[in-house]
């Protein structure tokens, strides 16, 4: 059954005929912002997710890069999570995956992309996650943070357990993460099996979130999302908690949505 939509004050949805259009847009918003910025001599902070979903904003991003239409110097990023323990220099690093589709290509400052560290050792894993919070709030606070969302309603790796509560800090990947990540990593037993993840409480400061879902694969977990009461089962449902939150489909994502 597909679900009703009932119009949600602090979600804001967009659906486009397929995720090339929703990303067009997606990176449309984040050029915006920065060019503004950029004329007030004030830096952006932006919270940056890796997967498939955000690949064609990033490409887009690089492109308006390319025809001098969009600058990076005033960025700072803080990307979302990264697999532990991982060598960036591993070719399914989150660091290996924004070097190659982002940051080699535009001109951001490399002190100023934050990624955790896959290779921080254990016994200073609390303090450095501390640390990458304080350094969100160092720079401002994120402007605008892009999500992903898992078939498991996860977002980061914020798997199903999550509290609302929840600082940047290292987690154990779900069985059916790690199964999604397997064909990236050749089989299971490669894909590690914890990482360093924003907490719930982390993302929800973002002042705007931008959560994409694209193909017929999402569809279900994203009816969830408009069904669901907040629930920890499904760490996304707490976007609605959130007071300003765009959802990016496209029609794939949204066709168990009953749409007037
Ligand atoms: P995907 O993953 O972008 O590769 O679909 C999203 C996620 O699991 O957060």
């Amino acid at each position: 059954m597909p679900v009703k939509l009932i119009e949600q004050k602090n979600v804001t949805l967009k659906i486009f005929d397929d995720r090339q259009e929703g990303c067009e847009y997606v990176a449309g918003q984040i050029q915006k912002l920065i060019t503004e910025h950029n004329r007030l001599y004030k830096s952006t902070v932006l919270g940056l997710a890796t997967g498939n979903t955000p690949k064609g904003v990033y490409k887009k991003l690089v492109e308006y890069h390319q025809r001098q239409q969009l600058s990076f110097n005033r960025v700072v990023t803080f990307n979302l999570d990264e697999y532990y323990p991982i060598s960036a220099y591993h070719d399914r690093s989150y660091h290996t995956y924004m070097e190659h589709n982002l940051f080699n290509k535009v001109d951001v400052h490399p002190h100023h992309t934050f990624i955790p560290d896959g290779e921080v050792p254990e016994e200073e894993l609390a303090t450095y996650c501390e640390n990458y919070d304080h350094q969100i709030n160092h720079f401002g606070g994120v402007d605008i943070q892009l999500l992903g969302v898992g078939v498991n309603g996860h977002i980061g790796f914020n798997e199903p357990g999550s509290k609302i509560s929840s600082t940047t800090r290292r987690v154990f990947l779900d069985e059916q993460t790690r199964h999604d990540a397997a064909p990236y990593f050749g089989e299971i037993d490669q894909v590690p099996r914890q990482a360093i993840s924003m907490g719930v409480h982390t993302i929800l400061k973002a002042r705007k979130i931008i959560c994409m879902a694209w193909g017929a694969k999402k569809a279900t977990t994203v009816k969830e999302f408009f069904e669901d009461e907040i629930t920890v089962q499904r760490p996304v449902s707490y976007l609605h908690t959130h007071p300003n939150v765009h959802l990016v489909l496209d029609k794939e994502a949204a066709s168990q949505l009953e749409l007037d």
